[in-house]
């Protein structure tokens, strides 16, 4: 079958991943309401399109915080691509950099992000960050992403607890055992070592509550303490965040909402963008992310202020398709 556009990759790796990978790429929160707008917000929006404009050369390269990539998108972070295939973010390293875009890698990388560097030399890549309890482990995986050359880091902030995806809670979903949270290993050692620890039940592969749902604004500051890296803040979606993330001095701000995966019953990403690209008014630099399946979609993102789109389902589908 020739592949033609990304709902033919979809429509692959639901034919051919595990129920179980293909439910957890999926999944949506509660009534998968938010995820499933994130796409249906796109087509209410009409182009209005001018004629006789010369489109003879077209350039659509673009700069992400001054670095370039071919054009405006680039890999959202995913967790657990070894479900997808067994190479996992290595081959999704290697893909972004022959695409010449960004790969922003996941904390729930089943790669460690050495192997993810060394598969894609000089590739431009970010790192996503997830604060946990321990902070120590936190600080030390941004350390660690800002000495092997990623480019900056990227504060997810819309999961202080794990939204209840219905069909991973049905399947009863755990990675396989041969599969691991690369990057976290032996990070939560101290609790292996309490006596409840087996009978507890682990949560996509962590210690339960090993998130640390207290965090605040006031934690950006903690963040840049560690790192010279331009700090990008993911999952923002209203104008009143916005200019926090502006004050705060974040160098961009990724509207998201997590694929729909986290609270359910927000907009679509890109419904809030523009309340956002508003209230930053050019002081930082804004993209978007969710349910970007389509030129015709970057091409209304764009219009109405992003700079560049991510995608995370799409990637993995071409993971699944090799
Ligand atoms: C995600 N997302 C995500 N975000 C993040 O900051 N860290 C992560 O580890 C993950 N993991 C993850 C796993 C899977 C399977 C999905 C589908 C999503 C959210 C991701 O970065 C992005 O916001 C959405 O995937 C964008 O929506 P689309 O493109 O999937 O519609």
């Amino acid at each position: 079958m020739a592949m033609v556009c990304l709902s033919d990759f979809e429509a692959y790796a639901k034919k051919y991943l595990p129920k179980i990978a293909w439910d957890f790429f999926a999944a949506g929160a509660d009534d998968c309401s938010t995820r499933d707008e994130n796409i249906l917000a796109y087509k209410r929006i009409r182009f209005r399109p001018r004629m006789l404009r010369d489109v003879s050369t077209m350039d659509i390269r673009t700069k992400l915080l001054e670095a370039e990539i071919s054009f405006p998108v680039g890999i959202a972070p995913t967790g657990f691509h070894q479900l997808a295939w067994p190479d996992g973010e290595k081959s999704t390293a290697r893909a972004a950099k022959a695409m010449n875009t960004c790969y922003i890698a996941s904390t729930y990388s089943t790669c460690t992000l050495e192997e993810i560097s060394a598969a894609a030399p000089g590739g431009l890549r970010w790192f996503q960050l997830y604060i946990h309890r321990n902070r120590a482990v936190s600080q030390q995986l941004v350390q660690r992403a800002e000495a092997l050359g990623f480019q900056a880091l990227v504060l997810t902030v819309d999961l202080p607890y794990t939204g209840k995806r219905c069909d991973d809670v049905r399947n009863g979903f755990r990675l396989p055992p041969h599969m691991k949270l690369k990057n976290l290993e032996g990070a939560f050692e101290v609790c292996k070592m309490s006596p409840s620890f087996h009978s507890l039940h682990w949560h996509y592969g962590l210690p339960p509550n090993s998130m640390d749902p207290s965090v605040t604004w006031n934690d950006i500051y903690w963040l840049r303490s560690l790192t010279h890296l331009p700090i990008i803040i993911k999952g923002i979606l209203t104008k009143e965040d916005a200019e926090l993330a502006v004050r705060h001095g974040v160098q961009g701000i990724i509207v998201s909402n997590h694929g729909g995966r986290q609270l359910d019953g927000g907009p679509a990403t890109v419904d809030a963008l523009v309340e956002v690209v508003e209230a930053v008014q050019g002081r930082v630099e804004v993209y978007l992310d969710g349910g970007i399946r389509k030129g015709s979609d970057v091409l209304k993102a764009l219009a109405l202020g992003a700079k560049c789109v991510f995608i995370g389902r799409p990637a993995l589908w071409g993971l699944a398709y090799k």
